[in-house]
Order: structure tokens, then C-alpha cells, then sequence
């Protein structure tokens, strides 16, 4: 199969230049300026020819953060490798990394093997995987070499969730060491677990149940002092350190301190933190469980420096963290008790357009927007160039986006397999209208053309860390 997409702005993070593109089989092949002519050479040849005068040419997104069939607060996240990977080229994300996750008191690699059966012929773009470390010990630190070797260097671990996959200090320090001689990277969720912990029982006692006291129970500094915290220990050890879903300006500060002294942290923030805010779990009659993540949701006064983020770089990627509960029978676990609302939120088919808006705002520009959603997570994943742009030899996972259409999202046209959209109503400028997955077109113009099976795991690279 060869494909001709021509007279399109093909948008890569070091800028935006009229180009045509010639894909065959599943790698873009070259790329030509329209005025050379080539293009009308390939054409004759080709099998299909996409014309995309005025549109966007951009690399496929990489979204190295979903949950999906994630065993979580006593019930299971609610997209499957097939409804989350579809949802996700719908989207325009044609890569994905997902949590494995290892319960206490197994082994990582067999984790692992039951990552592979739950995607494995399921998924319809590609995929790889990241381990969630809930247990640390002498067997499993000796088995993230394995890991590595499966194509696997990165490994998630909590400060926050005590009980559950909470790490001790001690634990991360000893798994940072290990990263840091295998070359692996060990990402964070720092939030301070166990003084959460004592807030949500105090809150609970005194009757207040409500959503919006699962934001009121994690406060800023709670997150700000663990991410001082994780960056202090991998001073230490002088391993790199990846914040994982950062919320709070405060937590910023302290990634902002490290990188400008010159240490290997970085940072992703998620598009829920950008355009939603505490207001949202403050909703009446229980809709606020709708928007229980962790960290939870901020103040709006909180995104003008995460955007400043975005675009000085001390925020390196968004990702969305998607992880989707029901409302009607999941997130209803927790009426009365806003502790037991599952964590988590819907996400991974808007956050091409969701940050699409802040180049329609000027919060970043058009090559900015590319990097963050796709290039700089295939870069920091180990899988640049394949992944994260447009250039001879790479996965041609292109999407073609149309800057001018309107849409608005809703959970009545959404793809993913949950009953609610965390975004219902907003309208946004922008929509995905061909996505090219492996040379495959796999969306068009509202049709979905791909197939489950289509998606092959990715074993990574090691990472490649850039400040
Ligand atoms: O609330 C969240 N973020 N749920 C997913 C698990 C995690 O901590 O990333
Ligand atoms: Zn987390
Ligand atoms: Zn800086
Ligand atoms: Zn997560």
C-alpha cells in the first residue's frame, strides 16, 4: 500500500512548513516541498491520494499515561484495550502507554504477561507499557532488569494511596538506585498518601461525605511537598525522575527549581487540570464524582502557570491519565463516602483538541503543540523516531486535522466505554479527520476503517532524557 497525502501543513515540533508526504507500507517514505512536483509522480503510482489543502499533517499523539481494564477502587476502569485504543484514534492518538500493574506480592514479569492478555489482539493502534511497582523487594528489584529486556523501562510508583500502592521513602530510594543502574526511569505520583490519609478521615467524621471534599483533602502543598520530596531522592540516588499527572503551580515550582539546577526531572500535566478546576467536583447532586481524580482537580488560578509551564518546558508532556469509572453504577460506589469514589477520569480521546485550544488561544504555538502531545513522549518512552513525528523511516501513524472545524464534545458522540463526558458541552475549534496508523488508514472523515489486532506492542528504547 502506498498513500499520497499532499498540499497539507505538515506540523512537526521544529516547525510548520507546506510539505507532501509519501507513504509506503507502514513508514513514510519521503517528504517533498509541493512546489518540487514529486508529488504528482507519486500520485500516479499510489493506491490512495489525500488531499489536504488546509489542513494539518501531524504525527500521530503519544499518550504515555491510560489506565484501561485497570483493577481500581474495588471495580475495574472502564475501556478495554479495544474500546480505548479505538477511542483514542478517534482522537487522534495513535500511540499509547498503558500501567501494568503489579499487585502486591507477585512478580513483575507475571504482571506483564497478564498486560499482554488483556491487549494483546485487542488494541487498534499500538501500544506498550509502563509497570506500577506496589511491591519492592530483593526478587523484584532484580527482576526490572527483565523488565527492560521485555521492552519495559519505566516503572510508576506512589507516594500517595496508603494500603494500596503506596512506596515507602526507603522503597523508592532503593528503586531509583536500580533505575538508575539499568537505565530505566522511575515515574511518581507525589502526593503525601499518609497526611491525605488523616485529612479524608477527619473529613469523613465530621460528615463531610461530598465529592468536593476529595479535592479539599488533598491540598496543594500535599502535592508540592512529595514532588520536593521525590526530586530530593533522586538527587540522591541521581537517577531521573518523571512527575507523573502534576496539578498544582506549587509542585511546579519544585520541578521548575530542579531543571533550573540542572537535574533530570520532568513533568507531565493532563488536560483535566487545564480546563476543568475544583468548581467541577464541587457539583450538586453527586456529579462532582464525575471529576474525582487524584491529585484532584485545582483552583482555575492554578493553570495560567501550567500553561506557563507548557510553554517554557518546565512541562515537558500531557498525557491524560485517562481512566474512566461509570457514574451510574462506578463512581456510585462512593455516594456517601467520597473516599470510595473510584480515582479517575475519561480523557483519551480530546486531548489532541483540548491542547489544540491553546494554540487557537496563543497559550503555545502550533510546533509546541506537536511536541508535548506526541514527540517529546516518544522521545522520553524510547520510541523517537519511530514514534512522535513526520520523517523518512518513521511509523507513518499520521493524523490529518482540519484547524477550522467546530465541535462539540459530549458523551453522546464520544467512542470511549463510559457513560459521561467530563468536557459535556464544551465547543472547540478543531477535529481529527484522517488518521493513517502502520500506513493504515484507520479513520476517515467520521468512519472508523481500523480493526482490534491491527495494534502491536512497542518494546522500547531506553529512555532519552532531554532537559
Ligand atoms: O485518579 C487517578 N489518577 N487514577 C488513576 C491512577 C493514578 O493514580 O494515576
Ligand atoms: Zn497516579
Ligand atoms: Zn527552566
Ligand atoms: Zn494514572
Amino acid at each position: 500500500m502506498s498513500i499520497v497525502i499532499r498540499d497539507g501543513l505538515v506540523v512537526t515540533a521544529t516547525g510548520a512548513t507546506p510539505t507532501d508526504v509519501l507513504v509506503s507500507g507502514e513508514r513514510v517514505a519521503a517528504l517533498a516541498s509541493p512546489d518540487s512536483g514529486l508529488a504528482d509522480r507519486w500520485a500516479t503510482g499510489a493506491d490512495q491520494v489525500i488531499d489536504a489543502t488546509g489542513r494539518y499533517v501531524i504525527p500521530g499523539g503519544v499518550d504515555v499515561h491510560t489506565h484501561l481494564e485497570m483493577p481500581f477502587g474495588g471495580t475495574f476502569s472502564s475501556d478495554t484495550f479495544e474500546t480505548g485504543t479505538i477511542a483514542a484514534a478517534w482522537g487522534g492518538t495513535t500511540t499509547i502507554i498503558d500501567f501494568a500493574v503489579q499487585p502486591k506480592g507477585s512478580s513483575l514479569l507475571s504482571a506483564l504477561d497478564k498486560w499482554h492478555e488483556k491487549a494483546d489482539g485487542q488494541a487498534a493502534v499500538d501500544y506498550g507499557f509502563h509497570l506500577i511497582l506496589s511491591d519492592v523487594n530483593d526478587a523484584t528489584l532484580k527482576e526490572m532488569d527483565a523488565c527492560v529486556d521485555a521492552g519495559v523501562n519505566s516503572f510508576k510508583m506512589f507516594m500517595a494511596y496508603p494500603g494500596v500502592f503506596y512506596a515507602t521513602d526507603g522503597d523508592i530510594l532503593r528503586a531509583m538506585s536500580r533505575a538508575r543502574d539499568i537505565g530505566a526511569m522511575v515515574m511518581m505520583h507525589a502526593e503525601n498518601g499518609i497526611a491525605i490519609d488523616q485529612l479524608v478521615t477527619e473529613a469523613l467524621a465530621e460528615g463531610r461525605t461530598d465529592p468536593v471534599h476529595h479535592g479539599v483533602t488533598r491540598p496543594t502543598e500535599l502535592e508540592a511537598e512529595a514532588t520536593h520530596r521525590a526530586i530530593a531522592l533522586a538527587k540522591v540516588t541521581g537517577s531521573p525522575l518523571y512527575i507523573v499527572h502534576l496539578s498544582a503551580s506549587e509542585a511546579l515550582s519544585a520541578v521548575t527549581a530542579a531543571r533550573d539546577a540542572g537535574q533530570n526531572v520532568f513533568a507531565e500535566t493532563c488536560p483535566q487540570y487545564l480546563f476543568l478546576s475544583l468548581d467541577d467536583l464541587d457539583r450538586p447532586d453527586f456529579e462532582g464524582a464525575k471529576y474525582v481524580a487524584s491529585p484532584p482537580l485545582r483552583p482555575r488560578s492554578h493553570q495560567a502557570e501550567l500553561w506557563r509551564g507548557l510553554r517554557t518546558n518546565d512541562l515537558s508532556v500531557v498525557s491524560t491519565d485517562h481512566c474512566p469509572f461509570c457514574f451510574k453504577e462506578q463512581k456510585e460506589l462512593g455516594r456517601g463516602d467520597f473516599s470510595k469514589i473510584p480515582n479517575g477520569m475519561p480523557g483519551v480521546e480530546h486531548r489532541m483538541d483540548l491542547l489544540h485550544q491553546g494554540v487557537v488561544r496563543g497559550e503555545i504555538s502550533l510546533p509546541r503543540w506537536v511536541e508535548i502531545t506526541s514527540t517529546t513522549p516518544a522521545r522520553m518512552f524510547g520510541l523517537y523516531p519511530r514514534k512522535g513525528t513526520i520523517g523518512p523511516g518513521s511509523d507513518a501513524d499520521i493524523v490529518i486535522y482540519d484547524p477550522q472545524a467546530v465541535q462539540t464534545l459530549s458523551v453522546q458522540t464520544h467512542h470511549m466505554n463510559v457513560d459521561y463526558s467530563a468536557y459535556e458541552g464544551l465547543q472547540v475549534l478543531g477535529r481529527v479527520e484522517t488518521v493513517v496508523s502502520r500506513g493504515e488508514v484507520v479513520l476517515d472523515r467520521g468512519s472508523f476503517l481500523g480493526r482490534t489486532g491491527h495494534g502491536r506492542f512497542l518494546a522500547r528504547e531506553p529512555c532519552q532524557y532531554l532537559h
